[in-house]
């Protein structure tokens, strides 16, 4: 198992602040909204998605009308307003991953958690995504785990990793 370096796709950890706090340290400036959405996500534990409190509290910080903010949420795939598990699980089945085994580390993973695309498991600790694309065909197959890439897949190193958090979960 190959773990990508710390770069563009390596996102903030959880943040422990609630989503006020956190708006402090974004200006009321478009180019910060992406940013501020993301963190405000992944604030508190185990959480997720963005809650309908949540975007009233982002409309009001960048004077976006709730509509088009509502309309910013759902264009972008790894936002999400409905509850998901604790850990996103995004298998690219894109070219190179498919050629390179990405349908059988799909059916594993489905297998082992017991769901299908969208779902998330009945512990809330995962949601199972399919994805396009994530900018790392030449280390396929590839999944990214909440923001960490993960590349070079196999079946074992996938049980390793899912096994890996269902342990740290406990
Ligand atoms: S095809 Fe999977 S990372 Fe490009």
């Amino acid at each position: 198992m190959e773990t990508a370096p710390k770069t563009a796709l390596e996102g903030k950890a959880p943040s422990p602040q609630q989503p006020e706090t956190i708006l402090q340290d974004y200006p009321d400036r478009r180019d910060t909204l992406l940013s501020a959405l993301h963190e405000i996500q992944r604030c508190g534990a185990r959480k997720s998605w963005i809650t309908d409190q949540e975007i009233s509290l982002v409309a009001q910080h960048y004077h976006i009308p709730l509509a088009e903010l509502d309309g910013v949420v759902s264009f972008y795939k790894m936002f999400a307003r409905e509850k998901r598990g604790s850990h996103i699980i995004r298998l690219c089945d894109s070219l190179s991953c498919r050629v390179r085994g990405s349908l059988d580390l799909y059916h594993h993973v489905r297998n082992k958690l017991g769901i299908s695309t969208g779902m998330t498991t009945q512990d809330g600790i995962f949601t199972l995504e399919i994805v396009n694309c994530l900018g790392a065909c030449d280390k396929s197959p590839n999944l990214m785990v909440d923001n960490t890439l993960i590349s070079g897949l196999t079946i074992d190193a996938v049980d390793a990793l899912l096994d890996g958090i269902l342990e740290a979960e406990q």
